[in-house]
């Protein structure tokens, strides 16, 4: 089943102020490519110029804590982020899988977060270099699914990233067909897990993705669209991967 496919720009710990000027000609791509979803995830101190600057375009977060609200110093929960006006948290990402240590469990209760907050969830899986040169890859990349994909998500609430973690700010991407068998597996746990809902819960692929390589990742089965690090920080790279797809 073909999926409308998402585009979703990953600004990770990027951006000042200055950096919302890239959001213009991001929201004219996004206009001008209106079979496809476009998506920023800048910092928490960004997203609500984001907003104000880009009302068109939908905006994200990076991460949220798993309560509410409390006595959580520095922390930020989805309820605070869906007040902003925001669509889209980004859970489990392998840099705070390995920076701030978070565990499938933690990963799945911050994704119930932001599924109670009424946003969506874009839950992040991937391997290791390790893991893959081990033959693991599709053992690892299925216990994550297994341990922090929500029970109580949806095609609305839910999108799921593959992001090889040997593929991030490397250059280096999978061969499409490596890519084609962890999208399948994905899928297919995805049907396991959420039943009728898995096949129409999009599949992102996410590691070095560049204007030049975007058309042929998009193009692979079950790939519903790219998560995307560095290339989406200036309208220059990110307009042309939003064109590739769209
Ligand atoms: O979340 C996006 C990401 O980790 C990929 O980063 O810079 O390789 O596109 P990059």
């Amino acid at each position: 089943m073909a999926l409308r496919k998402l585009v979703a720009g990953n600004w990770k710990m990027n951006g000042t102020r200055a950096a919302l000027a890239e959001l213009g000609a991001i929201a004219d791509a996004a206009a001008g490519a209106p079979s496809l979803d476009v998506a920023i995830c800048p910092p928490f101190t960004l997203i609500d110029a984001a907003i104000a600057q880009a009302p068109s375009l939908p905006i994200g977060a990076q991460d949220c804590h798993h309560a509410e609200k409390g006595a959580h110093t520095g922390c930020i929960s989805a309820t605070m982020i869906a007040d902003l006006g925001a669509t889209y948290v980004i859970v489990g990402h392998s840099e705070r899988r390995a920076d701030q240590s978070e565990t499938d469990a933690d990963v799945q209760t911050k994704a119930w977060a932001v599924l109670a907050a009424g946003l969506t969830a874009i839950l992040c899986v991937g391997e290791t270099e390790a893991e893959r040169d081990a033959g693991k890859a599709g053992m690892v990349v299925s216990g994550q699914m297994q341990g922090s994909v929500p029970p109580a998500g949806t095609a609305d609430n839910l999108v799921i990233a593959y992001e090889p973690v040997w593929a991030i700010g490397t250059g280096r991407t999978p061969s499409v067909r490596d890519v084609a068998e962890m999208h399948g597996l994905i899928r297919a746990k995805l049907d396991e897990l959420l039943g009728e809902e898995g096949p129409r819960v999009r599949i992102l692929y996410g590691g070095s993705v560049k204007p030049d390589n975007a058309a042929e990742l998009m193009a692979v089965p079950n790939v519903d669209g790219a998560l995307v690090g560095g290339a989406s920080l200036t309208a220059a790279l990110f307009v042309p991967i939003i064109e590739a797809t769209a």
